[in-house]
């Protein structure tokens, strides 16, 4: 008889510092049945975050740490493993985590950690991203989940959306745009590292079984 063993899903901490629009669909992604990860645990490191309300009104554990109140970068990181052990924590996403890591947190959880990111990387790495899109006459703009390493924005891509620019659009409308692809993409990204489907080889994300799952092109109407 073929019996399937039950597999303990991945815990996975979210960390935020603001709105958290980009943890809400993760949350809201893990609730459907199926879904190969379990949010376990949402951090801020700026305690009045509004996404962390959010997320205790969920009934979801949660914790501020404001970083304010740690000496330096280094004593704030290492405060945050060990939370993040004690939580069994398996994987991380950064939603909107608004703070450089120590390059000994991004070792610790190499291949753990993942990012997303408003922009499609390479290009346009840092703040900004809409702004420096529309400068640089970009065609089109979108957003890209990673896994992190210790350089800002880099790291292997494991998703990717594109959306169109507009020539009306601002800063703001474009923003928003992208936005909605990021709320499709990152609980697919995250789905694919918390099954194994997604793997680090050589730093490029193989998939297993992919025909373009990770990549959704959103392409503008043609005349
Ligand atoms: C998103 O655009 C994300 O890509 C970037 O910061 C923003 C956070 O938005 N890293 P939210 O807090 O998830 O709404």
């Amino acid at each position: 008889m073929n019996q399937s063993i039950p597999t303990k899903k991945p815990r996975v901490a979210i960390l935020i510092s603001g709105r958290g629009s980009n943890m809400m669909s993760l949350v809201e992604a893990a609730k459907t049945s199926g879904y190969p990860a379990e949010i376990a645990l949402v951090i801020a490191n700026r305690p009045e975050a509004p996404g962390l309300e959010w997320a205790k009104a969920q009934g979801l554990p949660t914790l501020g740490m404001d970083h304010k109140l740690y000496e330096n970068r280094a004593h704030f990181d290492g405060q945050l493993t060990g939370v993040l052990q004690t939580a069994k924590i398996d994987l991380i996403a950064l939603a909107g985590f608004m703070r450089l890591l120590t390059e000994d947190f991004v070792t610790t959880w190499r291949d753990r950690l993942i990012n997303i990111h408003p922009s499609l990387l390479p290009s346009f790495k840092g703040l900004n991203t809409h702004q420096r899109a529309l400068d640089a006459g970009c065609k089109v703009a979108g957003c890209s989940v990673h896994f992190v390493r210790s350089k800002m924005d880099v790291g292997p891509i494991i998703a990717q959306a594109a959306v169109p620019v507009h020539a009306d659009d601002s800063a703001d409308t474009l923003a928003a745009r992208v936005l909605e692809a990021e709320h499709k993409i990152y609980p697919n990204a995250l789905a694919m590292v918390a099954s194994g489907r997604a793997k680090v080889i050589g730093e490029q994300v193989k998939i297993a079984d992919a025909i373009n799952q990770h990549m959704t092109l959103f392409s503008p109407k043609l005349p």
